[in-house]
């Protein structure tokens, strides 16, 4: 290994095994535990490996002894020894090094510490913004060493299962005109031309595509992206997507593929068999069953539609919503009696308002009676069908919503993710992976009332659905799918229009312009005249997929340096204000 100032280090401290027993080693590391009882000190180095435990002792060197006692928490240290078993009394089996120790015979101070502000240990359960502050002394815990060296793995991974099948690893640039994956753009000015910016990247996508007319056949990139969006537990505004485009190919072809590689990292970094091909669920399926495009098919309780049943019924809400053209649609809360009090209910109406739910309507079915405030409203047969079509039992508890579809699939699919987390009716450690398939091309913006594109405006409709592109555009179906793991969109792609005559006919329904689409996507459109293959594929959240191996709950468990929620870096500050004269430069005034 490395040579320093005249050292070899031999080891790394976790790597020591009963093998080395008699040899002489050399390990560099930081003080973990330093303990003095009298004429003994024991050290715990750590590094990346893990621990292993020095000693000193003062009647075998007396001037390494008073070396030693100088040590304190995450010095750096260089020690020379030989390793030897423990003492039977001082067997630790909590650690794999844990029944050797090295007696030092040679130490060297190479760097002193201040007192950490954080304990470098595992499941520290410090502030997220002191661990944020002081992330540097953060990623010395195990837990975040394991994090990285997974993350790492995937990626090499996603390397190497795809150059052997082909893909040539593509660098897209960074500064970009803007194009749109429906985030705000971070922006950088240009100098050279005032008032001019470019765009980082929301993600390759564009680029990608024109390799695959450059005939690069099959591209990937590990690429960083940028949105200005609003940050949550699975979202930064710089993160890393598994990024790739393969030409010649169908849906089919890229699921196929990709199941391969998700197969391949769950083999190689969780030691799992998981078997392929993945279930597939069309986008109508996932909606009417789970409430939700990215369902976690792990547990039950899924949605049921009553429409026909309370079709015209006395409870007006009900009725009012279906002869909208909503719908009414519940699921059943299995032994809800016992578990929700009265209060927890009326806590539950005011969750399902955070979707947007006008209320949330149920029906107990204790032992001899119904509970419900809406009952009274419907007539026995009612009261009957739906009990029946719930296969409602004793202690159930159904839950009823009616409104606009997407208000009762947002609240029920929801609800039914409170219960699971609630009563936890999800394995621990199990995982659920699915494609959800044949989304729909467009959805409506409420803020911009219109319809926007759901995937990106460059996804292919679906065959049979392309020509209700100018009658009926909200019914087009797309050759769009997404990845879900455990309730997760780790990944989504489609496949691309590759004719500037498609391309213009989506950017229409979309209300661009002629003139518009061709002033931000005519070099997309000119290069499709030029022969361009039928193409498609994919991008990961490489950080979810990660977060989602690892077992963590927030992607910034996962990111080396994550931005905190107002989009800031509390170690360096980031962003920060530049100087005058920078400003000038680029013709930017500040205006308060
Ligand atoms: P999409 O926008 O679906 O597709 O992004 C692909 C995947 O990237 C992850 N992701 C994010 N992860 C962390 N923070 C974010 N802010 C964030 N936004 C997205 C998700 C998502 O599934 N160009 C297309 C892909 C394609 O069509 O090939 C694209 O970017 O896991
Ligand atoms: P109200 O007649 O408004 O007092 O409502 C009677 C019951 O129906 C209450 O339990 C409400 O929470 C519920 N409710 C009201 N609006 C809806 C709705 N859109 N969907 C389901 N239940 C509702």
């Amino acid at each position: 290994m490395e040579t320093m100032q005249g050292l070899t280090r031999t080891h790394r401290c976790g790597d020591i095994t009963e093998g080395d027993i008699g040899k002489t080693v050399t390990v560099m590391g930081w003080t973990q535990v330093y303990r003095n009882l009298g004429g003994v000190i024991f050290v715990d180095l750590r590094d990346r490996s893990g621990l292993v435990q020095v000693v000193f002792n003062v009647d075998r060197n007396k001037e390494i002894f008073e070396k030693a006692d100088t040590i304190r928490n995450e010095y750096v240290l260089a020690v020379v020894g030989e390793v030897v078993r423990r003492d039977e009394e001082t067997v630790n089996d909590k650690l794999p090094t844990g029944r050797l120790e090295i007696r030092a015979t040679e130490l060297r101070i190479l760097a002193k510490s201040e007192t950490p502000p954080i304990f470098i240990e595992e499941n520290s359960n410090v502030r997220e913004e002191v661990r944020l502050k002081y992330r540097y002394l953060d990623l010395r815990r195990p837990d975040m060493q394991r994090n990285m060296i997974l993350r790492h793995r995937v990626a090499k991974l996603a390397r190497d299962y795809f150059d052997d099948n082909g893909f040539l690893e593509i660098e897209t640039p960074i500064l970009n005109k803007s194009t749109p994956e429906g985030a705000r753009d971070y922006l950088v000015p240009s100098r050279v031309h005032p008032g001019s910016f470019y765009a980082l990247p929301q993600s390759p996508q564009l680029y990608k595509q024109l390799l695959m007319v450059s005939g690069m056949d099959r591209y990937i990139q590990i690429a960083k992206c940028f949105r200005d969006e609003d940050l949550r537990a699975d979202r930064q505004p710089e993160f890393t997507q598994i990024d790739l485009e393969m030409s010649f190919v169908d849906c089919e072809d890229v699921m196929t593929l990709n199941e391969g590689f998700i197969q391949k990292v769950f083999k190689e970094v969780l030691g799992r068999e998981i078997q392929t091909p993945f279930p597939r669920l069309t986008y109508q399926e996932a909606m009417d069953r789970f409430g939700s495009d990215k369902p976690d098919t792990r547990f039950g309780m899924e949605l049921t539609d009553l429409s026909d049943i309370v079709k015209g019924c006395g409870f007006k809400v009900f009725a009012g919503a279906i002869e909208a053209g909503g719908s009414v649609r519940a699921i059943n809360c299995k032994g809800g009696d016992a578990k929700l009090s009265r209060r927890d209910l009326d806590g539950l109406v005011d969750f399902v308002k955070i979707y947007k739910a006008k209320g949330l309507a149920w029906i107990t079915v204790a032992e001899n009676e119904l509970k419900s405030p809406i009952t009274k409203f419907l007539t026995q047969e009612e009261i009957d069908a739906i009990l029946s079509r719930m296969d409602a039992q004793v202690g159930d508890i159904i839950m009823l919503v009616a409104d606009k579809d997407t208000i009762v699939y947002d609240a029920l699919g929801a609800l039914r993710l409170e219960f699971a987390k609630r009563f936890e009716l999800i394995e621990k450690d199990t995982f659920d992976l699915l494609w959800v398939t044949e989304f729909p091309q467009f959805e409506y913006s409420e803020e911009e009332k219109r319809l926007v594109a759901k995937h990106h405006p460059f996804t292919a409709p679906m065959d049979e659905d392309a020509d209700l592109l100018e009658t009926d555009p909200a019914r087009v179906r797309a050759k769009a799918y997404d990845l879900v793991m455990n309730g997760n969109e780790v990944g989504g792609g489609s496949i691309r229009i590759n004719t500037p005559e498609m391309q213009e006919r989506m950017l229409r329904a979309l209300g661009f312009s002629d003139e518009d689409a061709w002033e931000r996507f005519g070099f997309l459109m000119e290069a499709f005249k030029y022969g361009a293959p039928p193409h498609g594929g994919m991008a990961y959240g490489l950080d979810r997929l990660v977060m989602l191996l690892a077992g963590e709950e927030s992607i910034r468990d996962v990111i080396a340096f994550p931005k905190v929620k107002d989009a800031s870096e509390p170690m360096s500050g980031a962003p920060g204000e530049v100087d005058a004269k920078q400003l000038r430069e680029l013709s930017i005034k500040v205006v308060e």
